[in-house]
């Protein structure tokens, strides 16, 4: 996997990753790095303020933040809402395509 001048290359889509030790270092890098080739990746990691500082607004959601996403989704608020997936991350994703 190299760096793609014209944006990802998305050898991973479709595909998930977990990534232990995530967090900082080398492990970090990998997650960015599946990230840009498409994976949908979740972190694990045994220092849990080192996991925090990796998601751009500094906190985990609350249980209630993703309920509210999916309530919206399920409702006529959302009726002409299609195609599209409704990220609720805190703003890890985007973050992650921005390093
Ligand atoms: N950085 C290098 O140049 C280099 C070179 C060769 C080998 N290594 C080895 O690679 C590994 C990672 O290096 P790094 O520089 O990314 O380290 P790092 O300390 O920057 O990151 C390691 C991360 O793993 C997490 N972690 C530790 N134990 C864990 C566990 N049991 N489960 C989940 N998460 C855990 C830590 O909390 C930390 O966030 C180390 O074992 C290191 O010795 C690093």
């Amino acid at each position: 996997m190299t760096d793609q001048p014209h944006g990802p290359s998305l050898r991973a889509a479709g595909l998930a990753a977990l990534v232990t030790g995530g967090a900082a270092g080398i492990g970090a890098a990998v997650v960015r790095l599946l990230h840009q080739e498409g994976a949908r990746v979740h972190v694990a990691d045994v220092d849990q303020d080192a996991y925090v500082r990796t998601i751009p607004l500094g906190r985990r959601g609350a249980p209630h933040e993703v309920a509210r996403a999916a309530l919206y989704l399920a409702s006529g608020e959302s009726a002409y809402v299609t195609g599209t997936n409704l990220v609720v991350d805190g703003g890890i994703a985007a973050g992650r395509q921005a390093t």
